[in-house]
């Protein structure tokens, strides 16, 4: 299954604000626990469930993806591009932290507040400065390409791309999520 660059490039920007919508959600928890309140765990296990299945496992493969149209269509293109890779694997490894915490918690284990506060702080973080830079720098870089007179395609058979909750077909098991996200919106 192929698909044309243009479209892959705003399928990832929509991926962006989507996880955007995540990192906001996350946000709210870490001013609940500021304010001295319980955080919805099951909601951060949520979010950071979606984060492993959908961004981690689907986003950063079809980003690796367009950076590799970029390295092999403009050479000239790619400065930078070999901090994406650390990058992905830092925010996969913040991110199992902050599983790991919410995950002890349901298991019955103590987790103070300074560290959800702190894991959170650091995903949240690094996460928005990553996106921020993606669009700010590399798909800039990418939409010049795909403006480029050429049409170009990639192969995207080798993985699953539908997204378990803002994709057509949502799956049961985030509605609860699903319910916050419409809640945010609606705030
Ligand atoms: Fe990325
Ligand atoms: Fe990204």
């Amino acid at each position: 299954m192929t698909l044309l660059l243009a479209d892959l490039l705003d399928d990832l920007r929509a991926d962006h604000r989507n996880m955007t919508v995540m990192l906001d959600l996350l946000g709210q928890q870490i001013e609940h626990i500021r304010d001295g309140e319980r955080p919805d765990y099951e909601l951060v296990h949520d979010i950071m469930r979606y984060m492993t299945v959908y961004s981690d496992a689907v986003h950063h493969p079809k980003e690796d993806l367009l950076y590799g149209v970029m390295k092999s269509e403009k050479p000239e293109m790619t400065k930078g591009l070999e901090r994406v890779e650390p990058e992905h694997q830092e925010l996969a490894k913040l991110g199992e932290a902050l599983r790991n915490d919410v995950e002890a918690v349901a298991s019955g284990a103590t987790v103070t507040r300074e560290r959800l506060v702190e894991d959170t702080s650091n995903y949240v973080t690094m996460l928005r400065k990553h996106i921020a830079w993606e669009e700010e720098d590399l798909f800039r870089r990418a939409r010049d390409l795909v403006n480029s007179e050429k049409e170009m395609f990639v192969d995207i058979s080798n993985f699953d791309t539908l997204d378990p909750v803002f994709g057509s077909e949502r799956e049961h098991s985030f509605a609860n999520l699903l319910q916050n996200i419409k809640d945010l919106s609606a705030s």
